[in-house]
């Protein structure tokens, strides 16, 4: 008889002590041992515990382990989170299976050693066979659905709960619970404005309600949202800094004059334009897109074209406004030397605007849906024990359950989102549809985008400059693990199941469209390193910049209202306080809006930053010591975004790395 020393690791989490008998079978080149039971009773969480295994002969080289629960009579079922196996041979050979998942049911489940391993890297009859048989069972466990035509496919499942526990990591009941607008209303302690659909009377009624409520930056925004200078401040590093472009021609539909807008020091507007000092916002993929009703009122959303000149001071500030995309008598250009609420009316039409490109666009399409196609392709295409499902699995943490809850709790037939705002109902699907026809590949790769907007120069830009920084940490780290395993690019031409992950991707995610520029295969290393960068800083860092300021520029209403009550002005000289407050949203939609910004915009308990993976799915020592460098970096990073805001009027935090989740998970 042979032994072999077996140790188990529970990981050290709420709820992953077991009562529950524990079994496990070893299976090595040279055949397999009995199913064995670890004698224990109770496998505690954050408990280290070796038992003993043994064999009539060495089985060789291990390949993978099995493992199996089952309750003991009159005791309850229960779910065990282990971290890892670590099993000494009597060679002693120390194997390490990496395990980082919840097991609460009484099925055989398979885990691989360690070791990365590339699809031709399998020498082991058992080995294929086990790759091929996690890939069909995934296949089945995380297959697409169709949400609606033209938009990314989804995961297909009804209940977030009902993911297979491999995704669930730490995700309970009480998560779900939390991510509704009523915990936000009781949070905020607003439950008592829910039905009241008056108008508001004045701002200091608003105020009234936001008291108590603000964060800094929100107080900050209430202080200044009527200035200038804020409302183009916003483009760059408010909540959507994906839609300015620098703009050397006009569009044809906005046709400002140089007599129209008043430029200091002499020059004009053409001059400016030539200099490359002027900026547009254009939000035609809002033009034609049906508005909500709201409470059996009409409700408006608009499609603006905004100029801004960037002055000798540096300062971004708005020139000229005009709010629907086809010029006319009745769509007037509105200017800053117009009335005082002509100018801000027109600012508010735009920042009402913003919210739906954001919230449709940046936010929901080209982070959560991006990240969920990532994740379920991942999981579909990619076994576990292969290098890229190592890298990227921990950057899908959460993604495809709180996109399930969003589209039931947020934009499905009852969500706040399709009670409350101006875009929310059927708007919701073919803004996303026109959304992704635009999309390309470039536009999510950030240096490609800054370079393709022109924004390179502009001053100021500090989500450009912090992005910029951690893309290049982070492509330095995805390109080491990715030199690591693939040598050559006929290494990446081989590995059929990286083809099969970005076809899915392509089919998918991007429904086929190569107008997108989205691979369809991968030929080289750096064609790989670039798209996996993509994909790790899509999930992380991107959704990070534009989800985690929800609150701070949308929590005081008048500057993000979700949705409007009135139709643009169609003349100049009609406005007044008065219309102003009946355009705004009434008081309960109102404070559905602070809810569920206040929900999506708080870090959740269980927080895990960028460059973090407190699992150790790679076991060797290269790519474990690349995520520490990694981190390294991460950690200076950091240092330099706070000694840089230290001197900013407005910090400029979302992409502090201590601030960005891993993943899509709120
Ligand atoms: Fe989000």
């Amino acid at each position: 008889m042979v032994d072999y020393e077996v140790t188990v690791y529970t990981g050290d989490r709420v709820n992953a002590t077991t009562l529950n008998s524990v079994n496990i079978k070893l299976v090595g080149t040279d055949g397999e041992s009995d199913r064995t039971w670890l004698r224990s009773l109770v496998i505690f969480r954050g408990s280290v515990s070796t038992y003993t295994v043994s064999c009539p002969n060495s089985l060789g080289r291990l390949l993978l382990i099995e493992l199996d629960k089952r309750q003991f009579i009159l005791l309850p079922n229960d779910a065990w989170f282990p971290d890892k196996v670590q099993v000494k041979s009597p060679e002693d050979d120390i194997y390490t299976f990496p395990v980082h998942c919840w097991i609460s049911d009484r099925e055989t489940h398979r885990y691989r050693e360690g070791k990365a391993l590339r699809i031709f890297d399998e020498s082991h009859p058992l080995g294929q066979y086990a790759r091929q048989q996690e890939l069909s069972q995934r296949s089945v466990d995380y297959d697409w659905e169709l949400y609606a035509p033209g938009v990314p496919y989804t995961i297909k499942t009804d209940d977030p709960m009902t993911l297979p526990d491999e995704v669930q990591f730490s995700f309970t009941k009480s998560t779900e619970f939390a991510f509704t607008a009523a915990t936000g209303l009781a949070e905020l302690q607003l439950k008592g404005l829910v039905d009241n659909q008056e108008n508001w009377k004045n701002l200091d009624d608003i105020n009234d309600v936001f008291r108590n409520k603000d964060t800094p930056l929100s107080d900050y925004v209430q202080e200044h949202w009527k200035e200038d200078w804020l409302f183009a401040y916003q483009f760059l590093n408010g909540v959507n800094p994906t839609l300015i472009q620098r703009c050397k021609t006009l569009p044809e539909n906005f046709p400002v004059t140089d007599d129209m807008v008043s430029i200091p020091d002499g020059s004009n507007l053409s001059n400016e334009m030539k200099q490359g000092n002027i900026y547009l916002c254009d939000y035609k993929n809002l033009d034609g897109m049906p508005a909500n009703t709201i409470q059996g009122i009409q409700q408006y959303l608009t499609a603006p074209l905004v100029l801004l000149h960037k002055r000798p001071d540096d300062k971004l500030m708005p020139i000229a406004i005009q709010l629907k995309q086809t010029p006319a008598d009745d769509n007037p250009i509105f200017l800053p030397t117009d009335s005082t609420y002509d100018w801000l009316t027109a600012k508010i039409f735009v920042r009402s605007a913003d919210f739906s490109e954001h919230q449709i666009n940046a936010h929901l399409l080209r982070t959560h849906l991006m990240a969920e196609v990532f994740a379920v392709s991942l999981l579909r295409n990619l076994p576990m024990v292969h290098p890229l499902y190592k890298l990227l699995i921990p950057h899908t943490r959460y993604t495809l359950q709180i996109n399930e809850l969003a589209r039931d709790r947020l934009i499905g037939p009852t969500g706040v989102f399709t009670n409350f705002t101006a875009s929310g109902g059927e708007a919701v699907p073919r803004i996303l549809t026109r959304s992704l026809s635009s999309i390309t590949y470039r536009s999510l790769c950030i240096p490609d985008d800054i370079a393709d907007r022109d924004m390179q120069d502009v001053p100021n830009f500090y989500y450009r400059d912090d992005a910029l920084q951690l893309w290049s940490v982070m492509f330095k780290f995805v390109q080491g693990v990715i030199q690591y395993y693939y040598k050559s690019d006929d290494d990446v031409l081989r590995d059929s199941e990286l083809q099969t992950w970005i076809g899915d991707i392509f089919e998918h995610g991007f429904l086929s469209q190569p107008q997108t520029g989205i691979p369809q295969s991968f030929t080289t290393v750096p064609e790989l390193t670039k798209f996996a960068t993509m994909v790790m800083f899509t999930s992380s860092c991107q959704h990070a910049a534009v989800n985690s300021g929800q609150y701070d520029y949308g929590g005081w209403m008048p500057n993000t209202p979700a949705t409007l009550r009135r139709p643009p002005p169609t003349e100049k000289g009609t406005t007044s306080e008065a219309t102003m407050l009946e355009t705004l949203p009434p008081i309960n939609v109102t404070v559905q809006g602070m809810a569920t910004v206040w929900l999506l915009s708080r870090q959740s308990s269980d927080f895990v930053s960028l460059g973090h993976y407190p699992e150790a799915h790679y076991s060797e020592g290269t790519p474990r010591q690349l995520q520490m460098d990694f981190k390294a970096e991460l950690d200076m990073l950091s240092t330099a975004i706070n000694n840089r805001n230290k001197s900013l009027e407005i910090p400029y935090t979302y992409l502090d790395p201590k601030k960005v989740e891993n993943s899509v998970a709120i």
